[in-house]
């Protein structure tokens, strides 16, 4: 894949001095930039809307569709990001592994990895296999003019797990077993997840995509020790080739307070924070780098006062990190009230930020 286009980042792009890669990058912000893991989706009647009679994957994968469904919150709240409307599992739908995302459950996967012939009958992904993103990026490149979008693809680890249970896992124990037990079917297994997701998220950037963000939800499963060991080096593989392209990269996973510091290594300019670690004790431990984070989720059902008061915390501690993009802890629940996540986005933008 070639990466000779223009960063999508850089200054010839329309969204270059947006807040939000202003904070990416770590420089001075006119406000705290704020956008929404998983901002698309349920919690919008607009979204419903699109979606009904249209199962998940095939939404995905029809580009038009896909435009509108990402645009839905940045025209309603007007945050200053978008997040590229997909899934984790779309990259190995499109090279042809059997697996489908059921309501309510997760992404399932009809025949499970298990053996070292179980990996090496995943095909390697090219462009050609994920043209449709190729044609909803643009798109949304050019509806978005100054508001940058953000591409993302799973990190291996959470991806690898879906293969190896087969679907949604508390325990990751089959998952673990093959990392702790045949390290060499887990090794191939993770560098083709590895390869594909830098793969994705070049296509992602080649058509526009000014920054990325790479999801290992799961990763807290792990002791520092064996993800350091068993998994960041595939993670840096991915940030590596991600980071050849010129545009930010931020790295995300859940329960990580233990994994905070690796996570910042394996190469991310900004390190996404779940709810449970207060942003005073994560930018310590994330380096030179930008945090993005971190309010509990469920604060937005809580009454508006109490919700902006802890925005404000969120936001006073980011500001003690090389740069602060405000975000909940954890995707937007489904049952969420639009209206008070709007009221949100406004707090974040109209918070009086004093010079440093
Ligand atoms: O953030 C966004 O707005 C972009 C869209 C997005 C989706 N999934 C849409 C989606 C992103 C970035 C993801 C990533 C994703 N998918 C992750 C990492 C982020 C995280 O939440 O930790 C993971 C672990 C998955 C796997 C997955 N896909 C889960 C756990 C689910 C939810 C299952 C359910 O129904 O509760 C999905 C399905 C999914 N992905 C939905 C959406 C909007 C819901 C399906 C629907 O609307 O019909």
């Amino acid at each position: 894949m070639s990466t000779a286009a223009a960063d999508p980042s850089g200054p010839t792009s329309p969204a270059h001095d947006s807040a939000f890669l202003r904070a990416a990058r770590g420089q001075d912000v006119p406000h705290t930039p704020v956008w929404f893991m998983r901002q698309a989706g349920r919690s919008l009647p607009e979204y419903l809307r699109v979606r009904e009679g249209v199962a998940m994957l095939d939404a995905c994968m029809d580009p038009e569709m896909v435009v509108e469904i990402t645009m839905q919150p940045v025209r309603r709240y007007g945050v200053d990001a978008a997040i590229f409307f997909s899934d984790i599992v779309l990259p190995l739908k499109a090279v042809g592994v059997d697996l489908d995302i059921v309501p309510g459950v997760g992404p399932v996967v009809a025949e499970p990895v298990r053996t070292l012939a179980d990996v090496e009958r995943i095909p390697e992904l090219t462009p050609e296999h994920v043209g449709f993103i190729t044609e909803a990026v643009r798109g949304l490149v050019g509806e978005l003019g100054s508001t940058p979008l953000i591409g993302f693809a799973g990190a291996p680890f959470t991806v690898a797990s879906y293969l190896v249970e087969g679907g949604p896992s508390k325990e990751h124990a089959k998952t673990k077993a093959m990392m702790f037990g045949a390290p060499e079917v887990w090794d191939a297994l993770m560098r083709k997840i590895g390869r594909m997701a830098a793969s994705y998220l070049e296509v992602q950037v080649a058509a526009g995509a000014s920054a990325v963000q790479l999801f290992d939800s799961w990763a807290g499963a792990l002791t520092p020790a064996d993800y350091a060991e068993h998994v960041a080096p595939h993670s840096t593989a991915v940030l590596e080739r991600a980071g050849a392209l010129g545009v930010p990269r931020i790295h995300f996973g859940v329960g990580t307070a233990n994994l905070l510091d690796l996570m910042g290594e394996a190469g991310a300019d900004v390190v996404g924070v779940d709810w449970r670690t207060p942003l005073e004790r994560a930018i310590p431990l994330v380096g030179d780098r930008a945090v993005q984070g971190n309010l509990d989720p469920t604060l937005v059902f809580a009454p508006t006062d109490v919700m902006t008061a802890r925005a404000a915390q969120v936001i006073e501690a980011g500001r003690a990190a090389r740069g602060h993009i405000f975000n909940l802890g954890h995707g937007v629940i489904p049952a969420t009230d639009p209206d008070q996540l709007a009221r949100l986005t406004e707090f974040v933008q109209g918070y009086p930020l004093e010079p440093r």
